[in-house]
């Protein structure tokens, strides 16, 4: 699951998001699994236009990038292995 997420990374999600502490155009992914819930994470990444509507957290995250991050299309399956490449950083 983890070479699959990262996979997915690489091609959807590198242009915006390091691995690192350090943010693109979306912040840097280094932790995420600790600061966030994965349910939370897994939202953000299958539902962003609803979350962007709706909770105060994406919101923030928009406020502070000054960019909407666009949906993916992931599928849940994608956004799965996603979340075990993101526990590895
Ligand atoms: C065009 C740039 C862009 C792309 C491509 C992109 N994102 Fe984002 N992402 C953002 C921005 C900007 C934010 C911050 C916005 C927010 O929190 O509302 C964000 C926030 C996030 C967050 C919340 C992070 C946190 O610490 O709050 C997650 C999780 C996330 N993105 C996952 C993904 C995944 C998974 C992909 C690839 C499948 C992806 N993103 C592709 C721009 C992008």
């Amino acid at each position: 699951m983890v070479e699959k997420g990262k996979a997915t990374y690489d091609v959807k999600c590198q242009a915006c998001h390091s691995t690192g502490p350090n943010r693109v155009v979306g912040p840097g992914w280094k932790g995420v699994t600790e600061r966030r819930k994965p349910e939370w994470i897994m939202n953000m990444m299958l539902n962003i236009d609803v979350m962007l509507e709706t909770d105060p957290e994406a919101q923030k995250g928009l406020e502070e990038c000054l960019v909407r991050m666009p949906n993916q299309g992931l599928s849940k399956d994608q956004g799965r292995e996603v979340l075990e490449f993101m526990r590895t950083l």
